[in-house]
């Protein structure tokens, strides 16, 4: 076709069943329904993770169509109806306005977006995770597209061995800022290792200058002002042939690394990989789970799922994960395992302060 193609995750939490942990089947058929009946997608593929609704889409509008994400909201619209019939969770939760103004971001749903020339052939990673927030991908990511202890094609591949450009976002200040590796790894780190305020939004490859992978940023609670759930971010990576290997971008999942999230977005715990059937976060919940969905892309067609993580090769990631979850529930209301007040602000606390602001007294 030689036409462009853009995939789009579009993601919302409109109502859990039960509380936070999963979305009622007649959500995903009503989405299912909705996207089958129109004519502006190639392809799609409605799944969850958790309480989350994931609409991959494939289509020719490039990224930012006002047309597709009007459609991923009516869809989140519709469900969220049905939602408050059956008294679901948090019914509309993800969506913090009213009406449709253009894009649905800054409006709660989470996007993660690219368009691009579908190559010959075309292997595409799509990451979900439930009871986290944004920066949950600057480690993998990190790990996938500069770490050659992790990524052996950095070392011995010719066509990657010319590095990547990260785009990293400030979520606080709203400001991005673009860093080159191998050159400016440490610069890098200085600011990816504070995943609660920077996030890598994209990455391209410096030879070709194709976009390898792209992320959900949004801050619900910053968006909306209050605690409203956890932004629960996607991420979408292509693979093979001047970008790392599908088993490259999966590897850094084997260390089910801390996160920011679980119970009432306010406490750290381990990224656990698992299938998508696994995907229901039970235990005070979580733990904060990471599902990848792989598809070929053919002219826009998806060919898959392939659900990466029911892998046994990821049973040990998932055991230790629930042995750091022990050890950090027993922590119970203590840091580290209860986020650092800085990150507080943006969940539960400020209500309870505000309520024992005049109990105060200075000291000498
Ligand atoms: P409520 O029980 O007041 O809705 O808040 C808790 C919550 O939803 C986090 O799990
Ligand atoms: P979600 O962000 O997945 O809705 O979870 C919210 C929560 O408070 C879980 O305890
Ligand atoms: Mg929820
Ligand atoms: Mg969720």
């Amino acid at each position: 076709m030689g036409q462009k193609l853009t995939l789009s995750v579009i993601k919302a939490d409109v109502g859990g069943f039960v509380g936070h942990c999963g979305v009622h089947p007649d959500l995903l058929e009503e989405a299912r329904r909705m996207l089958a009946g129109c004519d502006l997608l190639v392809d799609f593929h409605v799944t969850s993770v958790g309480d989350d609704i994931n609409l991959i889409m494939t289509h020719r509008r490039g990224t930012d169509a006002e047309e597709i994400h009007r459609l991923a909201w009516d869809v989140f619209v519709a469900c969220t109806g049905l939602a408050r019939e059956r008294k679901l969770y948090g019914a509309g939760q993800d969506l913090l306005k009213d009406a449709f103004s253009g894009n649905v971001r800054g409006m709660g749903p989470g996007v993660a977006e690219m368009e691009f020339e579908e190559r010959e052939s075309e292997p595409v990673v799509v990451f979900m995770a439930d009871k986290t927030e944004p920066g949950a991908w600057n480690y993998p990511l990190f790990k996938v597209f500069g770490d050659p202890f992790n990524t052996i094609g950095l070392v011995i591949d010719p066509k990657l061995h010319g590095g990547f450009r990260f785009e990293v976002h400030d979520l606080i200040e709203h400001r991005a800022v673009d860093f080159v590796l191998p050159e400016e790894m440490y610069d890098l780190l200085v600011f990816i290792g504070a995943p609660g305020r920077f996030a890598i939004k994209s990455i391209y490859s410096r030879q070709t200058g194709w976009i390898a992978a792209t992320s959900s940023t949004q801050k619900l609670n910053l968006l909306a002002g209050r605690y409203v759930g956890k932004d629960d971010p996607v991420c979408v990576v292509r693979c093979q042939s001047g970008f790392p290997a599908v088993g490259e971008v999966l590897e850094p999942f084997a260390m089910p690394h801390l996160v920011a999230g679980w119970m009432r977005g306010s406490h750290q715990g381990p990224l656990m990989p698992v299938a998508q059937r696994d995907a229901h976060p039970t235990r005070f919940d979580g733990p904060p789970r990471v599902v990848a969905l792989g598809f070929q892309l053919a002219n826009g067609r998806l060919l898959g799922p392939q659900d990466f993580f029911a892998d046994p090769g990821y049973d040990r990631a998932r055991q230790i994960a629930l042995e750091v979850a022990d050890y950090l529930r027993r922590h119970g209301p203590f840091e580290p395992h209860r986020l650092g007040l800085d990150q507080m602000e943006y969940t539960t606390l400020p209500q309870v302060m505000e309520k024992l602001r005049d109990r105060f007294r200075a000291v000498d």
